[in-house]
């Protein structure tokens, strides 16, 4: 730690910066000013490592990510940052999705076991519900995280072939396996649910009950969401749950079914503080959470493990709205939020925690003041125009 210490007062954070496909690399050029403009008006300093991957640089080159860039990740950034992944018909010879090394390869070679979700409603936003906009839920009753388990489940097999190939091992492919009743064709994908892997989330998901001000009942609350009515991994993800929640103090605990989770979430989201589940469980629920923010534009996401994290909006490249710069800058602009929260916890860093703060303030007055917003938001503003004054806000809070 004391290393630590003393390399943050010599050097800026080294950030990595994947812009990606599609309107990944324009919302992306925003969190570049973001950072541009608080190393310029505060004691940080970023010095960014731009890294070009993705769909598109397949198509363009046959490679996802210039070779060494997953090393250039894992040894030396202080922390990742990435656009979106994923462009029509950029697909690898074995079928898999071309990007996938990068965003998938990142979540299992360096072990981001957490992805974490928060899903929060800013006062003023209004919901595209049957092509109008309206105030459907009310701001202060939605603030939750949903820590979604990033290691394994029905991504597994995929994770692991990502991750050997951005280290350079050899393709993955789980085993064959026959099904009593079924002939021909069979694609399956299997699901394994780990003690240590589920432990791992599982404390993570409780230390960040602890640090929360609870949900907006005012309850400290954690919520196992699975399906172990009806499979096994998941009665073993919430036996663990169980084991470790009768040693918890000071919050609440309870479960629900994926199926019916989907539904409190959008009839009573005040209910939910924090909130971990399996892997394509968060993956889904965390889209429809995206609902109660005001859209997909909105949802921030960081993926955390021990040693390293990335950050990145939750949407995809939307190839439709690609280049015409419109589409809603924010959830990239709270990534680079959370990211200086991470960067501020685990350096000691006070300043990085101020300066996130002013992030989540300058959105949410941004938001208030309702003047420039995007297309998904009901407004007609550029990706350019919200970045812009999201950070001229930024920096009238620094100086
Ligand atoms: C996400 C995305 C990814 C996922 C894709 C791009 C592989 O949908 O981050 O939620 O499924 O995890
Ligand atoms: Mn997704």
């Amino acid at each position: 730690m004391y290393d630590r210490l003393v390399d943050r007062f010599m050097t800026a954070y080294l950030i990595a910066i994947l812009p990606g496909d599609g309107t990944g690399r324009e919302v992306m050029a925003e969190a570049q000013s973001l950072l541009d403009a608080i190393s310029a008006n505060s004691t940080l300093d970023f010095e960014q490592m731009v890294i070009p991957c993705g769909g598109q640089y397949y198509l363009e080159t046959g490679e996802e990510w210039p070779q060494g860039s997953f090393e250039k990740c894992r040894d030396e950034a202080d922390a990742i940052l990435l656009g979106a992944i994923g462009w029509p018909e950029a697909v690898c010879d074995n079928g898999d999705l071309a990007g996938g090394q990068v965003v998938l390869g990142l979540r299992a070679g360096l072990g981001l076991y957490a992805n974490v979700r928060p899903i929060k409603l800013y006062e003023g936003v209004r919901h595209k519900v049957h092509g109008e906009f309206q105030q459907v839920w009310a701001a202060d009753k939605v603030n939750m995280v949903i820590v979604r388990e990033n290691t394994e489940g029905l991504y597994h097999s995929l994770l692991h072939r990502s991750a050997l190939k951005a280290t350079g091992g050899t393709e993955y492919e789980p085993p064959e396996m026959s099904f009593p009743g079924m002939n021909g064709d069979v694609a399956w994908d299997p699901r394994p649910i780990s003690r240590a892997g589920s432990e791992r989330v599982i404390d993570f998901a409780h230390k960040l009950v602890t640090l929360r001000n609870g949900n907006p009942e005012g309850k400290k609350k954690l919520t196992c969401v699975d399906k172990s009515n009806v499979t096994r991994g998941c009665q073993l993800f919430r036996s663990i749950f169980d084991e470790k929640a009768a040693t918890w103090e000071n919050i609440e605990t309870d479960h629900a079914y994926i199926d019916a989770f989907t539904m409190w979430l959008v009839r009573n989201p005040e209910w939910f503080d924090v909130v971990v589940t399996s892997n394509m469980f968060g993956d889904i629920a965390t889209d429809l959470g995206s609902v109660l923010q005001g859209g997909m534009g909105m949802a921030a996401s960081g993926n955390i493990g021990d040693e390293h994290a990335f950050f990145e909006p939750v949407h995809g490249s939307s190839p439709k709205h690609a280049g015409k710069n419109v589409v809603n800058p924010i959830a990239t602009l709270n990534s680079v939020q959370m990211m200086l929260e991470w960067l501020g916890h685990r350096n000691h860093d006070d300043e990085a925690l101020r300066v996130a703060g002013y992030i989540d303030e300058a959105v949410a007055e941004h938001i208030l003041a309702g003047e420039l917003l995007t297309y998904d938001l009901g407004g007609s503003a550029s990706t350019s125009e919200v970045g812009e004054a999201i950070v001229e806000r930024v920096i009238g809070k620094l100086s």
